[in-house]
Order: structure tokens, then C-alpha cells, then sequence
């Protein structure tokens, strides 16, 4: 097994947690016991994860005789919404769930983002642990205290920060997971070795197939590496006043994707990779890369089996859609941009005819 530790400093209470990441740790329940002094926790799911890990999960737990909750809701990114948030408070307050009772998410990024907030706000903040089980939650949405719901007018327009007590990854649980959803995962991956190391994205591009054959070693050491990245970026930044933007790369256009195409339609790994395309084609445009960067960057989601082509909406559509990001201050819109494959930053002035040109040449009916 291995810990990445996330330092969060603060001036109250120490917040700092760790990262397990290993195989068959979800039966380890020595990593969680620090936590569940209470004897007693709420383990969210969903119709999908719980058939396959709940039972196995809440026997280890009563092994240590803490009584779990399952709470079960219904698998999809179109319920990540207030109904499904209600049903947990619903639960957590028919079960009489205390201040001190701890709530797990056990399940991907859907599970996690509405435990999270469900957690950061029932009975103003409980305990909260996340249990990833898909790659893309390993590497990404488990750490750094992202949480929230999407609107119908805008992805996670409503949510929190809060920080997790522990995130154990048992990377055993992706076995199961669909191949789309493992490539999806995969996008986050190659997110960091864009933004912010080079030698990381070329060790992606010489194991990719290993990853897509889900090497047990090669999977523990992406999503390591991963989460060493996402932890610096959240320790220096937690609340993305500046640098923690960048790990948005590509997702700027990328929930205008998943927005136009009805969410759940276009994964958002699948997004991710088509935004970060057409975010590469501005770089490119606007000088900062050159071709053949864009080149290597396409070819590597090919060879992760990912789309590269995001679907002509119009510029206008997309343009529209994305004046709702969060990332619009005083009217401009700011987009992450590559200045180098491993280095990203933040940019204010894209002139509109290069994004307009962008929208349109580099997209295809869908
Ligand atoms: N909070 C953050 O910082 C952050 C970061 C990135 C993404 N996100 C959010 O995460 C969500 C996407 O997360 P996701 O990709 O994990 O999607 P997801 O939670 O929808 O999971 C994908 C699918 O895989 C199933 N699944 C999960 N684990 C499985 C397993 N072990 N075996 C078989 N099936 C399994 C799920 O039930 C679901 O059908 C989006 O809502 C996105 O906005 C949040
Ligand atoms: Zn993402």
C-alpha cells in the first residue's frame, strides 16, 4: 500500500489527510477505525458500486462492530442533483445520524461530489470519508474537498469546500469498472502530465497499454503520481484563488460538452479529452505551441481510446454555455491554455476570432 498525504494547513483544527492507495484495501478496515469512534457511520452509494462492494465493505466493518447505514441512490450523472442530495439528508435524519457520525462515500465522483456536500451541510458539517472506486474518482474528485450538485443551468454551480477525514483507494474495485469508464479516468491522468509534468506524460505515452490492461502496478503508480499532484496543487491553492485552476484544463469546453449533450451522454473524462483539444488548438493558435504538441497530445487519447473531436454546436452555443462557467471574472473569460506540454496557465485575452475559428474548424457534427 501507499499514502500520499495531503498538508492543509489551518489556523483551528489540523485538516490534513491521507491518501491510501492499494489493492484489496477496502477490506483493511484498520486504515478507517481512527475515524469511526463512534462505532457507527452512513455509507453512500449507488444501485451499480452497492451490489458489488457494500455487503463486502460493511461486513469488514462489523468485524470491528461499527453499525452502518447504506444509503442507495441511483447510479447516473443526471441524478447528481437536489432530489438525490434530499435522499441522503432524508436517510441520515430518519437514522437519527449524529454530528459525530461519520458518512463514507463508496463510489465514483457522482457519489463522492453529493456525499461531500451532503456531509459539508447536514447538521453543518459531519465527518466524511471517501472510498473511490472508479479511476477517475482515485486520481481526481476524492481529493482535495471539491463537492457539490450540477443545476440544469450550469455543472457543480452549487456545492462546497470540504475536505475529506481520508480517501482510501482501493484500486482492486476498478476490476469491475466498465473500460469506457477506466478511459474516462485515464484523461484526468494525462491532465496532470499537461499541466505540470512533462516526464509524467511522456511515462503515460510509454504505458498506456499497460494502464488500459489495468496493470495492477502501472494503475497504482499513475494514480500515485496523480494524487501527488493533485495534493500540491490543493496545498498551495486550496480554494482556487490562482493555481488551482489550472486543473480545470480542458474543462471549460468540456462542461459545455456534457451540458450540450445532456449529462451522462459524453463521460466527463470523454469531455475532458475533446475540451482539451480545442483548448490545445487556441494554445496553438495563439502561439504558445506549436503543431506537432497538438499532435502528440491527439495522438495519446486516440491510444487511450478517448475522443478528440468535440461536436460542432456552434460557436455561439458554446460560447453561451461556457459564459456560465465559473471561470468568467468581470465579464472575460479566462481559459487554461498550454504553454508547453507540462506547463499551464491561466489566460485572459483570447481574442474571439481565434476562438470562434477553433469552434467551428476543429469540431464535427455529432
Ligand atoms: N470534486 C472534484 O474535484 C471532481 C473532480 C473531477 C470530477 N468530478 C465529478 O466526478 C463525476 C464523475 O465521476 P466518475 O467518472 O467517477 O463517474 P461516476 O461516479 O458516474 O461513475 C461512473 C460509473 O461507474 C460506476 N462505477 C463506479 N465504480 C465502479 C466499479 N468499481 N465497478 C463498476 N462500476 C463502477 C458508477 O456507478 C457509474 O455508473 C462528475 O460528476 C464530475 O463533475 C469531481
Ligand atoms: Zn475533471
Amino acid at each position: 500500500m501507499q499514502t500520499v498525504t495531503v498538508n492543509l494547513v489551518s489556523t483551528s483544527a489540523p485538516r490534513s489527510y491521507p491518501i491510501h492507495i492499494g489493492a484489496d484495501i477496502l477490506t483493511q478496515p484498520e486504515l478507517l477505525l481512527d475515524y469511526l469512534g463512534q462505532k457507527r457511520a452512513a455509507i453512500v452509494t449507488n444501485t451499480t458500486v452497492g451490489p458489488l462492494y457494500l455487503e463486502k465493505f460493511r461486513a469488514t466493518l462489523a468485524a470491528h462492530d461499527v453499525v452502518s447505514v447504506p444509503i442507495v441512490l441511483p447510479d447516473g450523472e443526471e441524478y447528481k442533483n437536489w432530489e438525490t442530495l434530499n435522499l441522503i439528508f432524508d436517510a441520515l435524519l430518519t437514522h437519527r445520524c449524529e454530528r459525530n457520525t461519520p458518512i463514507i462515500a463508496l463510489g465514483g465522483g457522482v457519489v463522492g461530489d453529493l456525499t461531500g456536500f451532503a456531509a459539508a451541510s447536514y447538521l453543518r458539517g459531519v465527518p466524511f470519508i471517501q472510498v473511490p472506486t472508479t479511476l477517475l474518482a482515485q486520481v481526481d474528485s476524492s481529493v482535495g474537498g471539491k463537492t457539490g450538485i450540477n443545476h440544469p443551468l450550469g455543472k457543480n454551480m452549487i456545492g462546497a469546500f470540504y475536505q475529506p477525514q481520508a480517501v482510501v483507494a482501493d484500486t482492486s474495485t476498478l476490476d469491475t469498472l466498465p473500460d469506457r469508464e477506466l478511459r474516462a479516468g485515464i484523461a484526468e491522468v494525462i491532465k496532470y502530465g499537461l499541466i505540470r509534468d512533462p516526464a509524467f506524460f511522456g511515462w503515460i505515452e510509454s504505458h498506456i497499454e499497460l494502464l488500459l490492461e489495468r496493470e495492477s502496478s502501472i494503475l497504482i503508480d499513475a494514480i500515485k503520481r496523480s494524487c501527488q499532484h493533485k495534493a500540491e496543487v490543493v496545498e498551495a491553492d486550496e480554494r482556487e484563488s490562482g493555481m488551482r485552476a489550472l486543473l480545470n484544463l480542458g474543462h471549460t469546453f468540456g462542461h459545455a460538452i456534457e451540458n450540450a449533450m445532456g449529462y451522462g451522454n459524453w463521460l466527463h473524462g470523454e469531455a475532458v479529452a475533446a475540451g482539451t483539444i480545442l483548448a490545445a488548438e487556441v494554445s496553438q493558435r495563439m502561439g504558445m505551441i506549436g503543431e506537432g504538441d497538438v499532435d502528440r497530445i491527439r495522438n495519446l487519447y486516440v491510444k487511450a481510446g478517448l475522443p478528440v473531436i468535440a461536436p460542432n454546436l456552434g460557436p455561439e452555443k458554446y460560447l453561451h454555455l461556457m459564459g456560465l462557467d465559473k471561470k468568467v471574472q468581470g465579464g472575460k473569460m479566462r481559459f487554461i491554455l498550454l504553454e508547453d506540454i507540462g506547463r499551464a496557465v491561466v489566460h485572459a485575452g483570447v481574442p474571439s476570432p481565434i476562438l470562434t475559428e477553433v469552434l467551428t474548424e476543429c469540431t464535427a457534427d455529432a
